[in-house]
């Protein structure tokens, strides 16, 4: 595990568009694996820029992203589908047939959910994958339980994550209460875990996952530590507690 602690949000954007940019590099037909949340706008901006001045090219790139609201329709300002194009996507030159989100709305969730790691799959699987995490140690929608699911499932989301979630929303009861989400066992079988986690917020968060040498399925972050490449990009906010 590499940990790389930046003096503020804008150097540890900068991090990780870095990492991500020498993997593009490496490899044009990249396979990424993309969150939503505030965290990775600032990664998102930083690619944009690159792509604008530099000419980073993302034409063959192919994304997945981690998760949806369910019963949510894709053009609401609040969908992943909406966050994504807006900060992301309709920035830059990727095609539009290589982007893959989870459908909010499908017809047999079941299926769907079976359908979207087999596509994953049959992509060769996520070469880099950049996760947020939530205050109570959410990776993606996979929240804190007795248990979690390896594949991508439908979750009811906590009364923390609605809570903090509802920021973004008018009132706490437009949240929905339901998301559909890649599951631990996806996430864990991306050839390489980028961990984002900025600001005073997470530095609790960031404490548990890295001072207390416990992996439980209670913190579903700290089943990252099992995976063999991971790098956790934090700002000077988020390390505080964990530097005491
Ligand atoms: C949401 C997303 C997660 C994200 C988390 C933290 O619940 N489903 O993927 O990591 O929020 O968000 P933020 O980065 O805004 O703190």
């Amino acid at each position: 595990m590499k940990i790389f602690i930046e003096k503020n949000y804008t150097d540890l954007s900068k991090r990780v568009a870095d990492i991500i940019e020498s993997e593009m590099k490496e490899k044009s037909n990249l396979v990424l694996g993309l969150a939503t949340g505030s965290t990775p706008v600032g990664t998102y901006e930083e690619l944009i820029k690159r792509y604008k001045e530099e000419g980073l090219d993302f034409s063959k790139i192919t994304t997945f992203n981690l998760d949806e609201y369910l019963g949510i329709p894709h053009d609401h300002v609040n969908s992943y589908h909406y966050f994504m194009e807006e900060n992301f996507f309709k920035s830059i030159n990727i095609d539009n047939d290589k982007i893959n989100i989870p459908n909010g709305n499908p017809e047999n969730v079941e299926e769907y959910c079976k359908a979207y790691d087999k596509k994953i799959e049959n992509q060769g699987g996520i070469d880099i994958q950049i996760l947020g995490i939530g205050e109570n140690g959410h990776i993606a929608f996979n929240e804190p339980d007795d248990k979690l699911y390896l594949g991508t499932h439908v979750t009811d989301l906590t009364e923390s994550t609605i809570k903090a979630n509802s920021r973004f929303f008018d009132s706490i009861d437009d949240v929905p209460k339901k998301a559909i989400t890649m599951g631990l066992g996806s996430i864990m079988k991306s050839k390489k875990i980028l961990l984002l986690a900025s600001g005073k917020n997470k530095a609790n968060t960031i404490k548990k996952l890295l001072k207390d040498g416990v992996v439980s399925t209670h913190n579903p972050a700290s089943l990252l530590l099992l995976h063999p490449d991971v790098t956790i990009i934090l700002d000077e906010e988020a390390a505080e507690e964990y530097m005491k």
